[in-house]
């Protein structure tokens, strides 16, 4: 008879990211499913417009209701949900129940004080593409 058994690591990993996905691109595709192949859930926090605007100086292309549904419609992605405020990581992750925070290493270091809460884990950027310089090519300010 096969032998049972039981430890610690056979509960689902889940994962945890967060950004704004505004004018979604190659980049947000790739940081989505390399942290979703971090674990076997991945929930993605999506910044509210409010917050972006505080943190980006302006309103996103896309308002965070269709930034939503885009990230929420991808493969990777088992759940989303509108993050209000950049200071609520930790009690993110405690709701979610996450196991590992994904962020872009453009953030490195920054989070390391969540390693007591959950694995903290930061992916290198997908080279030369971000919203900001596809609005400027698109808008010719670039
Ligand atoms: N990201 C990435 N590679 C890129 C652009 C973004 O891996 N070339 C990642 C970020 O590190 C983050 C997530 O995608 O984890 C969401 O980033 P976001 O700030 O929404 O996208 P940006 O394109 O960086 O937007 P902006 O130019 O407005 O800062």
């Amino acid at each position: 008879m096969p032998e049972t058994t039981s430890h610690a690591d056979d509960h689902p990993r889940t994962v945890i990211t967060f950004g704004t996905f505004d004018v979604f691109h190659v980049g947000h595709l790739r940081v989505i499913e390399r942290a979703a192949a971090l674990g076997d859930r991945l929930v993605v926090g999506v910044s509210a417009d409010a917050l972006n605007l505080r943190k980006k100086g302006r309103e996103p292309v896309f308002s965070q209701a269709e930034r939503l549904a885009i990230v929420a419609a991808l493969k990777p992605v088992d759940e989303v949900f509108v993050e209000e405020s950049l200071e609520l990581k930790r009690e993110y992750i405690a709701q979610y129940a996450a196991d590992v925070l994904v962020m872009g290493d453009d953030w490195a270091g920054r989070f390391d004080e969540l390693g007591d809460a959950c694995e903290v884990v930061y992916l290198p950027r997908t080279p030369a593409i971000s919203t900001t310089a596809l609005i400027e090519k698109i808008s010719g300010t670039s």
